[in-house]
């Protein structure tokens, strides 16, 4: 079955964050709305069906994991990332920032350090700070290949001290893909200072060929060891709105002291859907993916070749992973609040502030290109007749 990534559905009037959400975060409505990243693309047909039989069952009553929740996971994690998990590894979640936040109340005390890497998704520090953690922000780079990189000297100076490392793998908002030379690195700096790692790899079954995915409990035995990674099929076939995430921890103790934590106030309970929906995606969705993969590819090199044609003073991060677009505006040399609002109230598109990621993120915006091409194809369109204008 060829599926068609090109129909425009209209989302407005949904209650989606995305597009009925603009009006409080912009102030205006008449935008094209590329920010939240979830995508304009119907859900596939076999998560749509998943629930659908739950629903037609006719009750909407508590219900278990299911085997089959299970084994698609422990099958999809096999064949995608090569990594070997087991049943009673896996713990679901109501989603992924609310599990990180009850990872660091679980493993860490008030006034912890709590080492994240800017520009990085935003929830990484304010959760961190919002439970009273102290957030150490060690930035990462961007090197002359225009590639996002880690100064290794200056993440080992600043991870002293601290107790866990909220990584980003795939990296958000650049989309790097770190390589198994980079996380061997940061695993040996982590065992050298007895940090805890909670991975968040949300992105990972969305990295684009020729970049390879390595879940960072699978590097080595340390890491395996002192891991809690948390992953979902939410990004990857586009339901968020579904409580669908899981964590996998592979040591015993680590794992009981979370269950337990869990436990106390019910919060890894999921819903009437989460459970086949998951199982649905992970079980039939892989064509359906491998076609979604290839038509972002797509609109990843069609901004490239159009920003290069036309609007050379923007230059882009190219993603590895993902459907974000980290955009480097620094050559307007505009100060933020303007860079936004010719975003907003001249080329009329809702894009992420870059400074929402970190101070690190001045000049920059981020672009969400999961969508039809046709409406790319347009918001591109008025970014440079705004620019043109202007400049
Ligand atoms: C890196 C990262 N983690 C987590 C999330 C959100 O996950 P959830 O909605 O399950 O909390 C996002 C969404 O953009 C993300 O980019």
């Amino acid at each position: 079955m060829v599926y068609n990534f090109d129909e425009i559905l209209n989302r407005r009037g949904t209650d989606s964050v995305k597009w009925d959400g603009m009006k409080e975060q912009f102030g205006r409505e008449d935008l094209i709305s590329m920010w939240v990243a979830d995508m304009d693309f119907r859900t596939p047909p076999c998560v749509i069906r998943a629930i659908q039989e739950r629903l037609e069952a006719g009750v909407l009553g508590y219900t278990l994991p299911s085997d089959q929740w299970y084994n698609a996971i422990i099958r999809w994690v096999d064949t995608q990332h090569q990594w070997g998990v087991k049943a009673e590894e896996i713990i679901h979640m109501p989603g992924i920032v609310r599990g990180l936040a009850f990872a660091l109340q679980c493993f860490t005390k008030v006034h912890d350090r709590v080492m994240v890497m800017p520009p990085v998704y935003h929830p990484f520090f304010l959760v961190t700070e919002k439970n009273h953690r102290e957030v150490v922000y060690s930035p990462l780079h961007l090197n002359d290949d225009n590639e996002v990189v880690i100064d290794f000297e200056q993440f080992e100076r600043d991870i002293e001290g601290c107790k866990v490392l909220i990584l980003c793998n795939p990296q958000n908002p650049s989309g790097r893909v770190w390589t198994r030379t980079e996380l061997t690195r940061m695993a040996d700096i982590c065992q050298k200072h007895q940090v805890l790692v909670f991975s968040d790899e949300i992105h990972c079954d969305l990295t684009l060929p020729p970049y390879k995915h390595i879940p960072f409990a699978s590097v080595n035995e340390w890491t395996s060891h002192h891991t809690l990674t948390f992953m979902a099929p939410s990004k990857t076939f586009n339901m968020p709105g579904i409580s669908s995430s899981f964590c996998i921890v592979q040591d015993d103790a680590l794992r009981e002291r979370f269950h337990t934590f869990l436990e106390a106030s019910e919060l890894e309970m999921g819903n009437v859907f989460s459970y086949s929906a998951t199982a649905a995606a992970f079980s039939e969705g892989a064509e359906w993916l491998y076609q979604l993969k290839a038509y972002l590819q797509e609109n990843i090199d069609f901004t490239a070749q159009f920003l290069e044609q036309n609007l050379p003073e923007l230059r882009m991060i190219r993603p590895q992973a993902s459907y974000l677009i980290y955009l480097d505006c620094r050559k307007l040399q505009l100060p933020q609040d303007e860079l936004v609002h010719l975003f907003v109230d001249e080329a009329r598109l809702a894009l992420n502030d870059g400074t929402m990621f970190g101070k690190e993120g001045k000049g920059f915006m981020r672009l969400n290109v999961g969508c039809p091409k046709a409406v790319l194809c347009q918001a591109l369109e008025q970014l440079k007749a705004a620019i043109r204008k202007k400049f």
